[in-house]
């Protein structure tokens, strides 16, 4: 299949085009800098020349806590990005794939949010997602969006490289223990993608299984490193940001699931994603 990817350049990114491409898929990889998702004339000129069977679009503003202040360029690239290539897409007849976010819910629940569940976002960032959502499925179409969390993948600024980077130089480190959610490896994700491409439209939560606070998240990121750094549990009142964010996030990978569709626990793609960075073998 002929994909065309956006965004090409963020760790998802990376990991879709490197993987697809060893699928033997004639992937198209599209950085920031090649095309601008806000910048429709781009957008098309760009689609009609390579006439790709599918497109993905990785390409997002994900800096949380810039996003409250950089408001409208949050909606422009979350929110009006997404919206031009679902218009370009259903005028060429392409399907359509976008990446969403945990963040457009709430958080104020304990058990898994469904794909029908409702999205009240709390912060600018899970707004402009879940603008980008309602936007990508507005002309219909071959749509299908596929919502993950706490990502992370090699190459990419992410918690468990701040986490292993501070680790290096802080003894103690606080992280928050009263937020909940299931951290995802790249590559599993993209092994769903994989399968997903040529399976019927619609919305999809796909995380890896399990989930655990940032503060466990941490301690099994040292655990496997063999620090000695102290991980502290604070709460997020404590940890002072100005960001609201959601308590509880956890996807529901119940529907994936009914395909057949398995994601491993989320340790298990952990110890391998830092073994692969650091070359170090995890001992429990
Ligand atoms: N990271 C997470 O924890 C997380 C959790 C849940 C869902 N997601 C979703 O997963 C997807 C991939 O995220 P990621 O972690 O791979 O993010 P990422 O590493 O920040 O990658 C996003 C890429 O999009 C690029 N970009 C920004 N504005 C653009 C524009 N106007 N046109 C084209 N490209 C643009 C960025 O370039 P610059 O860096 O140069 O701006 C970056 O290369 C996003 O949809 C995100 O919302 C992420």
């Amino acid at each position: 299949m002929k994909i065309l990817i956006t965004g090409a350049n963020g760790q998802l990114g990376k990991c879709l085009s490197q993987t697809l491409r060893e699928e033997g898929h004639v992937v198209l990889t599209y950085s920031k800098e090649q095309l601008d998702i806000t910048n429709r004339n781009q957008i098309r000129e760009i689609i009609q020349k390579l006439k790709p069977e599918l497109i993905i679009n990785s390409a997002a503003f994900t800096k949380v806590d810039l996003c409250e202040k950089e408001i409208e360029k949050a909606y422009v690239i979350n929110g009006i990005g997404p919206y031009y290539l679902a218009a370009e897409s259903k005028e060429e007849n392409i399907k359509f794939l976008h990446i969403s976010t945990d963040y457009i819910f709430a958080g104020d629940q304990f058990s898994p949010y469904e794909e029908e569940s409702q999205a009240v976002p709390k912060n600018i960032y899970g707004k402009s997602k879940r603008l980008g959502e309602e936007l990508a499925l507005v002309f219909g179409g071959d749509v299908t969006i596929i919502r993950t969390s706490w990502l992370y993948g090699h190459g990419g600024d992410n918690f468990v490289n701040t986490i292993k980077t501070l680790s290096e130089r802080l003894d103690k480190i606080d992280v928050v223990d009263d937020q909940f959610g299931s951290p995802t490896y790249t590559k599993d994700l993209v092994n769903v993608i994989k399968e997903l491409i040529t399976m019927p439209s619609g919305i999809y939560h796909v995380t890896n299984s399990g989930s655990c606070s940032w503060y466990e998240f941490a301690r099994e990121i040292i655990k496997f490193l063999k620090k000695d750094t102290v991980i502290t549990p604070i709460s997020t009142r404590d940890y002072g940001s100005k960001t609201p964010r959601p308590l509880y996030s956890v996807l529901s990978n119940k529907k994936l699931n009914s395909t057949g569709i398995y994601v491993r626990n989320w340790k298990e793609g952990l110890y391998e994603y830092l073994e692969k960075e650091c070359i170090y073998k995890y001992e429990d």
